[in-house]
């Protein structure tokens, strides 16, 4: 079935910023957005990778716009081609995932009347992760002329007007090549880029530019009608994250390149995408709809993710854009990492070993505010210090100027701590990855663990613990008590690390009680630890099996969402801040999400129970972009298939589609992930059991058939699922 290609056939100069974050591609050392090879004015190219951060002297910490690799640029008897100028005759872009190569077909008249047909063709190779190549095909429909091709590096580039870089070396290597280094100037991270401009054809005269900031390799010759050149770029790019002597890699590295050939390059590329999709792949028959949005989201989960390092992690807004700055929230370990953990296990080992990593960060977090232990950082970037933004200006419909708000998330959104501890122990139980738990997940466990016997307060009156003056996962309400998930993810948090202290002092008793010694943990801790578990206050209900939100949540005002419809914004917006807070709106799942997170603890009757009364009021559609998934795959667990699919199309259309409208800011990271579990455990019905996991599928109407591959404890399950009236097929 031929179902892998994103196509655009129309190039729509306004639809350019969500479209250039569409048509990123990546190899999990970098991420580059779709912007054209030869520029568009007022669009600049982005190239992201992982780790590599700069600080802004008080403003922020982020991901840096590298040294663009993709310029392109044709000059056709001395006129640029440029999609602003001249005419389009005929415009076609498709990335294709099966390989991820992306490829532009264009049909330009330059403004003097030549007419000539371009592909651009580029991709990052997942083979070899620091090379870089782009194809240009010419061909000339009905000139005579001279042809210019100019491509190199340009240092120039900025974060939307913040210039991180500072020159420290560039030149050319020879005629065909040149090299460019930088470094950030307040991180220090050197980076190096070598490039080399080829073209086979004979009468092609090279040579090499030193411009300042952009060294360049010029390709000059002559076309006539119906004549093509082919034209290849190589680029390899290292930094000192890598290696000690970046320059020295890449001019290396750049070399291996040109050797090898782009042909020789694009077919490692493909055998390499050929056995990710093997375990990754997902099919759907019977919609192809969703079966090539749930395609797209995995493919743009596996470019962004820390393929080749363990001290980086996949960005809310993966390595697509600006947003969020590049940094990881629990998007990564609730959304997105069951996908890796279940297809690509490696990289989910990475992604957490980044929360090892980090540590030092949220111990440090914890110390600063009087806690113990480990307290993640609700934003987190290279250290793990907090870099989420204590102010940021937000719009209400009927201002123009932003009003500037107080962001409380890096203070006291606290349940990231124990959903990093979830994550831990999840990969645990289900790859069986006995070493990682030993020497770095154990750790984690019981430094969130400690943190939140620290964090929990003794109501006397009451006769309960309690975690006062949080956040949760529904950001409507800031300041509550009792979050229901907040305190049911840290109750969890401690009994897990009960179960992990019990199965260190079994197996690995040595390192146990050394990593016990060291941490403080004695048997008077670990009982009190006991204490805050049974008396933790969990707003349950046994008469409705109702959760409440956070204690006083029920008083707050009901509102009837249909009063504000039509709408195309969220109700926060609509009533603002203040006036929501003390409404019954919910940004997005969170008792809910309790509920789906821990459906071991949680009977059914409580899921259907809250389900009915929390879903009317949460504003799926136009709050959180990672409610929809959630809701999907829940709705599916209920056994509503209408609603589930009608979720799941919400959440499939958040990029393709921009159906919220910030899709140029980057990938929704947590959407691509919350597709995967809405389909496998969701539509597929897969929980894990003793024995591993198992389907029990709920397919919605028109899905004939669900296939699909999981990893459990080293082995592969093969999933090939069909309507009830069909049997399952588990191999
Ligand atoms: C959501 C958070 C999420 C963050 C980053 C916020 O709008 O409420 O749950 O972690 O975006 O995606």
């Amino acid at each position: 079935m031929e179902n892998w290609k994103i196509v655009e056939e129309t190039f729509v100069p306004d639809l350019m910023p969500y479209r250039e974050t569409v048509y990123t591609i990546g190899n999990g050392y970098l991420g580059t957005r779709g912007t054209f090879e030869e520029g568009y004015a007022g669009r600049s190219p982005v190239t992201l990778l992982h780790g590599v951060f700069n600080d802004l002297a008080i403003v922020h910490t982020e991901l840096v716009n590298a040294p663009t690799w993709i310029d392109f640029h044709v000059y056709i008897g001395g006129a640029r081609f440029r999609m602003d100028q001249g005419e389009v005759l005929s415009y076609r872009r498709e990335l294709d995932l099966r390989n991820g190569v992306l490829t532009r077909t264009v049909l330009w008249r330059s403004p003097a009347g030549s007419t000539v047909q371009l592909i651009f063709e580029r991709f990052a190779s997942l083979a070899s992760p620091h090379i870089l190549a782009v194809r240009c095909h010419i061909t000339s429909v009905d000139f005579s002329s001279a042809v210019e091709l100019r491509a190199g590096i340009s240092g120039i580039v900025d974060n939307e007007g913040y210039r991180h870089w500072q020159l420290l070396d560039q030149g050319p290597v020879d005629s065909q090549s040149v090299h460019l280094q930088v470094r950030t100037n307040a991180t220090g991270v050197v980076l190096s880029e070598a490039a080399a401009l080829h073209v086979s054809q004979p009468g092609i005269v090279h040579s090499a530019r030193d411009c300042l900031w952009a060294p360049t390799v010029i390709a000059e010759g002559q076309l006539a009608p119906g004549q093509s050149l082919v034209a290849d770029k190589f680029v390899a790019i290292y930094t000192s994250r890598d290696t000690k002597d970046p320059a020295a890699a890449a001019v290396e590295a750049l070399a291996q390149a040109r050797d090898s050939g782009y042909a020789e390059l694009l077919e490692a590329q493909t055998e390499a995408w050929a056995l990710l999709w093997e375990r990754s792949n997902v099919v759907i028959e019977g919609d192809e709809e969703a079966d090539l949005s749930l395609r797209y989201a995995l493919f743009q989960l596996s470019i962004a993710a820390p393929r080749f390092e363990e001290r980086a992690s996949i960005p809310a807004k993966t390595l697509s854009g600006y947003g969020y700055r590049g940094h990881v929230f629990w998007d990564t370990e609730i959304f997105m990492l069951p996908f890796f953990i279940y297809t690509q296990p490696a990289v989910a080992r990475n992604m957490l070993e980044y929360r090892y990593w980090t540590l030092p960060g949220a111990r440090q977090k914890a110390t600063k505010e009087g806690l113990e232990g480990a307290m993640y950082a609700w934003e987190s970037a290279e250290t793990g210090a907090e870099t989420t933004p204590r102010w940021i200006p937000v719009w209400t419909q009927d201002k123009e100027e932003g009003e500037l708000v107080r962001i409380w998330c890096g203070d006291i959104e606290l349940h990231i701590t124990a959903d990093v501890a979830y994550a831990v122990y999840n990969y645990w139980r289900v790859t069986g990855d006995e070493d990682f738990m030993r020497y770095y997940g154990a750790e984690i466990m019981l430094e969130t663990a400690r943190f939140w016997a620290s964090r929990a307060e003794w109501n006397a009156e009451r006769q309960v613990y309690e975690i006062c003056d949080v956040i949760g996962p529904d950001e409507n309400h800031d300041h509550v008590t009792n979050n229901a998930f907040t305190n049911g993810m840290a109750r969890w948090n401690l009994e897990a690390a009960l179960q992990v202290i019990e199965w260190l002092r079994s197996n690995h008793t040595q390192h146990g009680d050394e990593l016990l010694g060291r941490l403080g943990l004695t048997d008077t801790r670990l009982d009190q630890w006991r204490t805050v578990i049974e008396g933790l206050y969990i707003g349950f209900d046994p008469g409705t099996s109702l959760i409440e939100q956070f204690s006083g949540f029920y008083e707050l005002q009901e509102v009837l969402f249909e009063e504000y419809e039509p709408r195309t914004t969220s109700l926060q917006a609509i009533l603002g801040v203040a006036t929501t807070q003390q409404c019954q709106i919910l940004k997005q799942p969170d008792v809910l999400m309790l509920l789906y997170l821990l459906d071991d603890v949680y009977t059914e009757e409580a899921l259907h129970a809250n389900w009915s009364y929390y879903t009317p009021k949460t504003d799926v559609t136009y709050g959180s972009s990672l409610g929809p998934a959630i809701q999907a795959a829940l709705a599916a667990r209920i056994g509503d298939l209408e609603q589930a699919y009608h979720f799941f199309e919400l959440a499939a259309g958040t990029d393709l589609l921009d159906n919220r409208g910030n899709t140029s800011e980057g990938i929704h990271g947590a959407t691509a992930g919350g597709l995967w579990q809405a389909v496998v455990f969701g539509f597929g019905g897969v929980r894990l059991t003793p024995d591993g996991p198992v389907a029990e599928p709920r397919l919605p109407a028109g899905w004939t058939r669900l296939a699909f591959k999981l990893c459990y404890r080293g082995e592969w399950l093969e999933f090939d699922l069909r309507q009830p009236d069909d049997e399952p097929l588990i191999h």
